[in-house]
């Protein structure tokens, strides 16, 4: 598509940078031959977008009354395949000069991680480009200088890849209930962990083969430790709390633990208990704060996010007017993150070829407004918790452990002794009843220090309520 240069934005169509006098009707773009998207990045999501605007071409075109045209690609170890129609001439390694490119209409930004794409994006930006991402990273840190230069230039940033791979949650947000005030968001958002947690509970996998496992289906990140140790889902926490409650997290502000810390032996006592290990974020409005962590948290078996297994996602949103609602689908990988990057395309092409102005509230608020969180601290949070303490076997020491659990506040709900397998050590495993974490960190801290047990005790938070 070209579209005339707005004078003061380079790039700019004029369709989008008005004033004109045209009736809505008249101002429908009527010179564009196409729309035409440059691609930062051909892995596994860029790879699928490839793929999807070969083969649905013509039910694009159909869709838009013009073509989608892909005009660029930048990927240093990209080759030449027909099969893809990803020509030489396609292919560049020059990113920079493809984000400014005259020809461009919208970049896709799906090179991951900080920089370069977040200079490439507020370069496209500034050239009057529509930019779609699904890089949660980088929207999670530098959101707020982002969203702010595409609101500046009236121009669009699509981010539905970013979280929930195919499950349209983004739009959820913003737009399908965009007439509720949310109390919650939570849910299972990071595709690696969810098959790792899956295959280890159910089939009895090693973490290291359930990880390669992951890799090998292309859900994991280039550095896997940002899916394991939970970065990867606090920055879709950040985004999401962004869109519930119009707020500007970041990733430092949420408490955020992995997986790598979960045992075998955890998960299999667990169910024991009637408990399922899944990584969830959860983000509360309470009060004035915001509470935003990421942990792994055990689920009563007949919890539905303990039915979600793999690579599914699952996400609640519990608004005051409608109450809880569920969305659910396939959370990473080729297709389902591909799917949502083209939901963005279309709907930016859709704006661009009716003359409109993009979204300048990308985030479903006006940037401006969006606030900086106070953030409840972790210590004031209050859950039940899983124990498992490496008690010496001798007579007293349950009793001595429980003492100090319950002079700190903590009170017990139940107790089971594993045998004694020939070992001066026997696994002793607690549930206790709501507590505040300050309360519980304090008791474990003492209990650790005593010859009672042999390793720091380990821990993990129960959601009976959500
Ligand atoms: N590494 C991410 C995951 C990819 O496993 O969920 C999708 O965001």
């Amino acid at each position: 598509m070209r579209w005339p240069k707005a004078a003061s934005v380079p790039g700019r169509a004029a369709s989008c940078a008005r004033p004109d006098h045209r009736g809505p009707l008249e101002r429908v773009n009527t010179v564009a031959q196409s729309v035409r998207i440059a691609l930062l990045g051909c892995g596994t999501v860029g790879g699928g977008v490839v793929k999807l605007l070969r083969t649905h071409a013509a039910a694009y075109a159909h869709k838009l009354g013009v073509p989608l045209v892909l005009a660029g690609v930048a990927d240093r170890s990209l080759k030449p395949d027909r099969s893809l129609g990803l020509t030489g001439k396609l292919i560049t390694r020059d990113s920079a000069a493809l984000v400014a490119r005259d020809d461009i209409d919208i970049v896709v930004e799906l090179f991951g991680g900080q920089e370069p794409a977040r200079t490439l994006v507020l370069r496209a930006l500034a050239h009057g480009k529509d930019v779609v991402t699904g890089n949660k990273a980088m929207l999670a840190q530098h959101g707020a200088e982002i969203f702010a230069a595409a609101a500046r230039r009236g121009l669009a940033v699509g981010f539905e890849a970013s979280v929930g791979g195919g499950i349209p949650i983004i739009r959820v947000l913003r737009e399908a209930l965009v007439g509720d005030r949310h109390r919650a968001v939570y849910g299972i958002v990071n595709g690696t962990c969810n098959s790792i947690l899956t295959t280890m509970s159910m089939r009895g996998a090693e973490f290291k083969d359930a990880l390669a496992a992951a890799q090998r289906a292309g859900l994991a990140e280039a550095d896997p430790s940002i899916d394991i140790e939970g970065h990867d889902t606090a920055h879709k926490l950040c985004l999401l709390a962004a869109l519930a409650f119009g707020v500007m997290l970041t990733p430092a502000q949420v408490h955020t633990e992995g997986i790598t810390r979960l045992t075998p032996e955890d998960i299999v006592y667990a169910r024991e208990l009637g408990y399922t290990a899944k990584l969830l974020a959860i983000a509360k409005a309470d009060g004035g704060a915001i509470e935003a962590h990421v942990h792994p948290t055990l689920l009563p078996h007949d919890h539905v996010l303990a039915s979600i297994n793999d690579v599914y996602n699952a996400i609640y949103i519990d608004g005051e007017a409608l109450g809880t609602t569920l969305y659910s689908g396939l959370g990473a990988g080729e297709m389902p993150s591909a799917t949502a990057v083209i939901a963005d395309i279309m709907e930016i092409a859709r704006e661009r070829l009716a003359g409109g102005m993009g979204r300048a509230h990308a985030l479903g608020y006006p940037v401006g407004l969006v606030r900086r969180a106070r953030v409840k601290p972790m210590d004031d949070v209050v859950c039940e918790y899983y124990l498992r303490f490496m008690a010496r076997d001798q007579p007293g020491v349950l009793g001595a452990i429980a003492s100090v659990l319950g002079a700190n506040g903590i009170s017990i709900a139940s107790v089971i002794q594993k045998g004694r397998g020939g070992k001066n050590t026997v696994p002793v495993i607690m549930r206790t009843h709501e507590a505040p974490e300050r309360n519980l960190k304090r008791a474990l801290k003492r209990i650790e220090r005593t010859r009672w047990v042999d390793a720091e005790p380990a821990f993990i938070r129960i959601e009976e309520n959500l």
